[in-house]
């Protein structure tokens, strides 16, 4: 009787605060969250996560990490999103292409994991290299505080990064003008 009046209840009070009451009278239920598989980058999980102990992605993502791309963050899931992702596009004819490369740590993450040096393909590498424009910018982001600029200029970083990669083209200039 108790148990239903209190769901009757919550259910009648808007959804964040009958999630705060919830939270309140369980908070193991809510917060504690045991024997993740997977907790870094604001995210945590208990799925399987095997493909960190894969020798291949290992290397691929630690080469990734040493270009200073994620300043200081470890998104090892996301790179590997990535790679898992650049292997399938493999059983697809064209071309990679990342639109916002910075320093390109997700690039060779993938260019590193599929052997791309070896694939019959390019890799087209397309930023600016010194961050936003300020043409670019919209009136949107504009009142949230977008600027221009707002990263370190890293071209030649980049070239020197994918050296070992003849088929990487490395495209400086502001897109959408560079995918014409
Ligand atoms: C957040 S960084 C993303 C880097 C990388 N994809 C990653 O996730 O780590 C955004 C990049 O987009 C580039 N960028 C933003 N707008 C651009 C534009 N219109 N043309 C070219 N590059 C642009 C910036 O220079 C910056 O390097």
């Amino acid at each position: 009787m108790l148990r239903e009046f209190r769901r009757a209840l919550l259910a009648a009070l808007p959804e964040p605060l009958s999630k705060i009451i919830r939270c309140v009278g369980a908070p193991n239920k809510f917060i504690h969250f045991p024997d993740p598989t997977y907790a870094k980058d604001e995210l945590v999980t208990r799925h399987n996560c095997d493909f960190r102990r894969e020798p291949r992605f290992a290397a691929a993502y630690a080469q990734a990490r040493a270009t200073n791309s994620f300043y200081g963050g470890d998104p090892e899931w996301r790179a590997y999103v990535c790679c898992w992702a650049g292997r399938h596009a493999l059983n697809l004819p064209g071309d990679f292409v990342e639109c916002g490369v910075n320093k390109g740590g997700y690039s060779l993450a993938v260019a590193s994991y599929v052997d791309f040096a070896a694939q019959p393909r390019r890799f087209w590498l397309l930023d600016t290299y010194e961050g936003l424009v300020d043409e670019c910018i919209s009136d949107a982001e504009r009142a949230v505080g977008r600027r221009a600029g707002g990263y370190e200029p890293c071209y030649d970083q980049v070239v020197r990064t994918f050296s070992p990669y003849p088929n990487v083209r490395i495209v400086r200039g502001v897109i959408p003008g560079t995918l014409a």
